[in-house]
């Protein structure tokens, strides 16, 4: 089976809602021929601007987060309603900064990861080791162990359409990128456990990013491994070279 690739920028919090409508506008002839989805996960108060601008092309918006209740009182949180509502597919789901400054835990990224599937919109699961975890050699039992509770309770059919984006902290916003082979190595982890919880279709299926410090010069590389059909794509999301990230072949 042949996975579509799927290149998602994750803005964080960069761009104004005007600033974000601009830069869709730039974005969309730069990607209009790509061979893979083109997904810009963008802050909450950018979503309706950038969904606006996007209309019409083959970008799809993307949310950063979003809260596992219907409504209430949750000041300052977002509903997957309002995620829907707005034009969002994918959100972001667990990212590492979610989980060092917000206090997200494997449990509560399950709890958003099923709601996310209850209103039809696609998580894009992170997950990702630090430098010492990675010395120590735990990193695939700790990424293991990311993924399997992020997946309590989700169906074999849900996890088709969930992305996992596979993120080494240490290689996050540092310019130091995984090579191509530690990267594949994560990559091709996750998808046997996949495998060893759902079989064979769903471990086909399902789309596993790499995501740390790419960037024009290394997505060739990285995206052509087997096991990496795409990437989270942070600082060079914002720039006009994200188009040459989504082109990489
Ligand atoms: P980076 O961020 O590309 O700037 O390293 C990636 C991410 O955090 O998703």
């Amino acid at each position: 089976m042949s996975r579509k690739m799927i290149i998602a920028g994750n803005w964080k919090m960069n761009k104004t809602p005007s600033e974000a409508r601009a830069f869709v506008e730039e974005l969309k002839p730069l990607v209009a021929g790509a061979d893979a989805e083109v997904v810009c996960c963008v802050p909450a108060i950018d979503i309706i601007p950038a969904v606006e601008a996007a209309r019409g092309s083959n970008i799809v918006i993307g949310a950063e987060n979003m809260y596992f209740e219907e409504k209430g009182a949750f000041t300052g949180e977002i509903s997957p309603d309002m995620l829907v509502d707005a034009g969002v597919t994918y959100v972001i789901l667990g990212h590492s900064e979610r989980r060092e400054y917000f206090a997200e835990t494997n449990e509560t990224v399950n709890k958003k990861v099923l709601k996310a599937f209850e209103h039809g919109l696609k998580p894009i699961i992170c997950c990702g080791e630090t430098l010492t975890q990675r010395e120590q050699g735990i990193t695939i039992d700790w990424i293991r162990q990311q993924i399997k509770i992020a997946f309590l309770g989700v169906t074999a059919e849900q996890a088709k359409a969930a992305v996992i984006a596979y993120e080494p902290i240490w290689a996050i916003g540092t310019g130091k990128v995984a090579t191509a082979e530690q990267a594949q190595e994560v990559c091709g982890a996750i998808r046997s456990l996949i495998r060893e919880i759902y079989g064979d279709d769903t471990a086909e299926a399902i789309r596993i990013q790499y995501g740390g410090s790419v960037a024009p010069k290394n997505a060739g590389e990285i995206f052509s491994q087997p096991d990496i059909d795409g990437g989270l794509v942070g600082g060079a999301s914002l720039k006009p070279e994200f188009g040459q990230v989504v082109n990489w072949k």
